[in-house]
């Protein structure tokens, strides 16, 4: 799986993060709370894979809508009105690690089922913050961003 790692919150007007990922790690499918998105590759690569938003009425497998690989250094930007992605370090030899900041914060977000289009809404939780591992009971995964 992946961490997300509190760095900062800005005084309440972003966080920043960084993500650890495993081999073969990723996201599901999310959408990003109205919120700005930027998100840096620290190392490793990734792949994202953006997708559009279900419409209501078509049921099925959600349409994709590009695909790239994000190599180290490499800087990249999402907002809900550019659609949503999947994140995946699909290495099976490297990890990875990725620099990002929301803007403004929030605490919840949607994941979406690739095949249906269904959502749920899942709360952020974070592995650390400022570098101390927090409790083991706010850290029971969810996903993502
Ligand atoms: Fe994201």
């Amino acid at each position: 799986m992946y961490t997300r790692n509190l760095v900062d919150e800005g005084n309440g007007k972003f966080n920043l993060m960084i993500l650890c990922w495993g081999e073969g790690h990723g996201s599901s499918i999310h959408d990003h709370t109205d919120s700005h998105c930027f998100m840096k590759l620290l190392q490793g690569q990734l792949k994202e894979t953006l997708y559009e938003w279900p419409d209501r009425k078509s049921q099925g497998e959600m349409r994709q809508r590009s695909q790239r690989i994000l190599q180290e250094n490499q800087c990249a930007y999402i907002n809900d009105s550019l659609g949503l992605h999947r994140v995946e370090n699909v290495s099976h030899t490297e990890s990875a690690a990725s620099l990002h900041l929301y803007s403004p914060p929030f605490q919840h977000c949607q994941t979406f089922d690739q095949r249906t289009g269904h959502k749920n809404v899942v709360k952020m939780t974070f592995w650390s913050k400022y570098g101390e591992r927090t409790p083991f009971e706010t850290t029971v995964s969810q996903e993502n961003n």
